[in-house]
């Protein structure tokens, strides 16, 4: 029988990313298999933590490995805000978020618009082992938003070393191949394979 892993999202494009990593090696299943499960507060002071505590959190609840990531925008010219509190920035949707985030920078020059996406991903198994590796992509916030690709702060992320286009003007393989979430899988998945004790799949 296949290892079995719980990948603490409901979001699909995450899931299909996973699914696509680990190829047939193992089963994975997601929250909308297991919608009762309680959710663990995100109140960590680091991605880091927050993805930690959600594996652990869900591997408890459930008795199986649990693999949970917390990721967000970190822009040097706020001191690193938004954060680990990127999806709570503004209320409403990611459209009124990222137009907080270019009014913010309204005044600030192109040499200071540097930022990065960072991705935290934690295994944890139910007898309480874990391990946790990170992804960080770096840009710069650009001035409006381009591309309709991608979600949250996408459109107004720049990408100065491929030719300036946004993450929201990237194709979902192109996005998968630089982000920090694809960093993070990537790293992870040799430890998430022998962990597991699923076979190596090529790719
Ligand atoms: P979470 O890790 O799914 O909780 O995401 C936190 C928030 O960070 C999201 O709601 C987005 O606003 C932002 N974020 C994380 N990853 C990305 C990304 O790849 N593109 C754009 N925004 C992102």
């Amino acid at each position: 029988m296949k290892p079995r892993l719980l990948f603490a999202t409901t979001n699909a494009g995450k899931l299909r990313e996973l699914r696509g990593l680990v190829g047939d090696a193992v089963e994975v299943l997601s929250l909308k298999e297991l919608p009762s499960v309680p959710e663990p507060v995100e109140d960590g002071a680091t991605f880091e933590e927050n993805a930690e505590k959600k594996a652990r959190g869900y591997a408890e609840a459930t008795g199986l490995p649990a693999l949970a990531d917390d990721s967000g925008l970190c822009v040097d010219a706020l001191g690193g805000r938004p954060g680990v509190l990127s999806a709570r920035y503004a209320e409403g949707d990611d459209r009124a978020r990222y137009e907080k985030l270019l009014s913010e920078l309204k005044d600030v020059p192109e040499e200071q618009r540097t930022a990065s996406f960072r991705c935290a991903l934690c295994l944890a198994l139910p007898g309480g082992l874990s391990h946790v590796e990170v992804g960080r992509c770096e840009g710069r916030i650009g001035h409006s938003p381009r591309g309709t690709h991608g979600f949250g702060y996408d459109p107004t992320f720049v990408l100065p070393h491929l030719a300036g286009r946004t993450m929201a003007e990237l194709t979902p393989e192109e996005k998968a191949a630089i982000s920090h979430r694809g960093e993070a899988f990537r790293k992870m998945k040799p430890h998430l394979l022998a962990l597991l004790g699923a076979r190596p799949v090529e790719g």
